[in-house]
């Protein structure tokens, strides 16, 4: 099995790639939201999200986007789940982050349910910690931060 990680390019086959995959895997809101179209479209043109590929086949993703003042957005991360648990997503978000930090980003944000203890285990070993809690379409979730560039270790 040949596993790549690349960056996401803004097309039409990319979106209905994600749209698919959240509508098929991600279906309990207490744990992550499904992404809008407009946020899938804002974080492909922003050129820092990143797939992760078999054999061609788009089987995770990173959502990223960023804006001129410095300031990076991880929107959503997600492995299909037979890959999960083998380091995939920390590798994407080594991409990614680097994708954003090379766009000049100095800080970084992402926003986790306080149930999904895993990916906030993974974002904390990202170099993620936590800023605030807030309340997001009805679902309590916590603000996390990134400021520093080191690799996810
Ligand atoms: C969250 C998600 C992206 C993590 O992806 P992943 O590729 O499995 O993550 P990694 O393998 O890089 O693991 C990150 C850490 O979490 C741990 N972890 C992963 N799956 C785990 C599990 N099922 N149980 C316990 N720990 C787990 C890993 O062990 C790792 O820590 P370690 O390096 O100390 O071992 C994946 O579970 C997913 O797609 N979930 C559904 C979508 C979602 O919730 N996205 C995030 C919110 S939008």
């Amino acid at each position: 099995m040949i596993i790549k990680v690349k960056p996401l390019t803004s097309c039409l086959g990319n979106l209905l790639s994600i749209i698919r995959i959240e509508r098929e895997f991600i279906k309990e809101e207490n744990t992550c939201f499904r992404s809008s179209k407009s946020d899938i479209s804002k974080c492909l043109k922003s050129m820092a999200s990143v797939g992760l590929y078999e054999n061609n086949k788009l089987i995770g993703f990173v959502l990223a986007h960023f804006t001129e003042y410095g300031t990076g957005y991880i929107e959503k991360v997600f492995v299909v789940p037979e890959l999960r648990n083998k380091g995939c997503m920390k590798q994407m978000m080594n991409e990614s982050m680097s994708l954003l930090f090379k766009n000049g980003v100095k800080e970084v944000y992402t926003m986790v349910s306080p149930e999904n203890e895993v990916s906030l285990k993974g974002f904390v070993d990202c170099g993620f910690w936590y800023s605030w809690g807030t309340v997001y379409n009805g679902k309590k979730r916590l603000v996390l931060k990134r400021i520093d560039n080191e690799a996810c270790y």
